[in-house]
């Protein structure tokens, strides 16, 4: 494995933010029933339901709820009779299966932020819709994905067509602050990078070949210069690479996984277990002689992060991040969800896991003796 971070004034091209952007704003995930996602944000990732939209609330052709914890929105949305937004829905789900629909942006000002990025090559999608509280407006991404700016003038309201409902009881130890992170897998990695640098005004922040034989793939790594936005966007390296396999099963390039910060990644992984979520399978031997030799000395028990399976990355001499990734959510195996916890200055996603784990699953075999 390599990496390199691009760290040096040189690299960074593109510090200004011409699009206004701040944050994400939300992710809205199309599928197949809207109650059924709703609840299984609120039962295995305790959110809590914030707004509601279907007919009645004036929104057209579907139905959606907007869950959430911390600064996380995710808004799960259903088709909804046969109008031409309900159609547009039912023709995502049936290519692509569920999954996201549209990586949202806060933006200081929608207006600019749509005109500006066409003037720098993107294509627009929906114009700009709003009254004086808040504004909208939409511009094609990656496959069928999307990026709505959102341009927020007055607290309290989601979006045109939802109404708030009143908050469900947040007393779990599951604690998510914010997005971390969200990954695309493209066929064509560069030619999204250059996107992201040209339109967005991200900076290229690091890069990374993985090579386990199993996994193959190449990652940039895209990023606002606060360090808010941080997007990697892999490509397969190699036909049996798990990026391949998301490409064919989603039938194109999309979102491949979403990264939860966590403040205490302890108690948030013992919580989602115990209510029912499953994780990537972690063997015993990585923990074993070599975990220490990898990742130096850590504030956490290690017993304790054995015992829940949590992974460990050094990525800085003064910082490691903490990490576990679920397994896939829908019924297709593309989209995953990742549970991070950063400690010190740690910049990184987990990279040296992917050997980690590689050589722990190795070393199992051996000791079954199937290598
Ligand atoms: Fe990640």
């Amino acid at each position: 494995m390599s990496r390199t971070f691009f760290d040096a004034p040189v690299e960074r091209k593109t510090a200004a933010n011409p699009l206004g952007l701040k944050q994400f704003d939300h992710v809205e995930f199309w599928v197949d029933d809207a109650d059924q996602w709703r609840d299984f944000f609120v039962k295995k990732y305790g959110m809590v339901p914030r707004a509601y939209g279907d007919a009645t609330t004036g929104l057209a052709g579907r139905r959606a709820h907007l869950v959430g914890q911390g600064r996380v929105n995710f808004v799960v949305t259903e088709p909804q009779g046969a109008g031409p937004e309900a159609e547009a829905v039912r023709a995502h789900l049936e290519k692509h299966g569920c999954g996201v629909r549209d990586v949202a942006f806060r933006v200081q000002d929608a207006r600019h932020a749509f005109a500006e990025a066409q003037r720098r090559g993107a294509t627009a999608v929906r114009g700009v819709f709003g009254n004086e509280r808040l504004a909208t407006a939409s511009i094609a991404a990656y496959g069928d994905t999307i990026h709505t700016f959102v341009e927020r003038k007055q607290p309290g309201e989601f979006l045109p067509g939802f109404q708030n409902v009143a908050g469900g009881i947040d007393d779990r130890d599951i604690n998510f602050a914010m997005i971390d992170h969200i990954v695309a897998n493209v066929e064509r990695m560069d030619e999204w990078v250059t996107f992201y640098e040209q339109v967005f005004g991200l900076d290229l922040y690091m890069h990374f070949d993985i090579n386990t034989g199993r996994s193959a793939l190449m990652s940039k790594v895209v990023s606002s210069t606060d360090g808010w936005i941080k997007m990697p966007i892999n490509e397969p390296s190699s036909a049996n690479s798990q990026i391949q396999e998301f490409l064919d099963q989603y039938q194109g390039p999309g979102v491949q996984h979403i990264a939860l910060l966590t403040p205490n990644i302890i108690l948030t992984i013992d919580e989602m277990r115990r209510m029912g979520q499953d994780f990537l399978e972690v063997p015993d031997s990585y923990y074993d002689e070599n975990f220490e030799e990898r990742v130096g000395r850590i504030d956490e028990n290690k017993e304790t992060l054995r015992q829940l399976r949590i992974l460990v990355d050094r990525d800085d001499k003064d910082g490691y991040l903490l990490q576990l990734f679920t397994q896939c959510v829908f019924t297709r195996p593309t989209l995953f969800f990742e549970v991070i916890q950063r400690k010190g200055r740690s910049m990184g996603f987990g990279e040296g896991n992917f050997r980690a784990l590689f050589e722990a699953i190795e070393r199992e075999q051996q000791r079954r003796g199937t290598l």
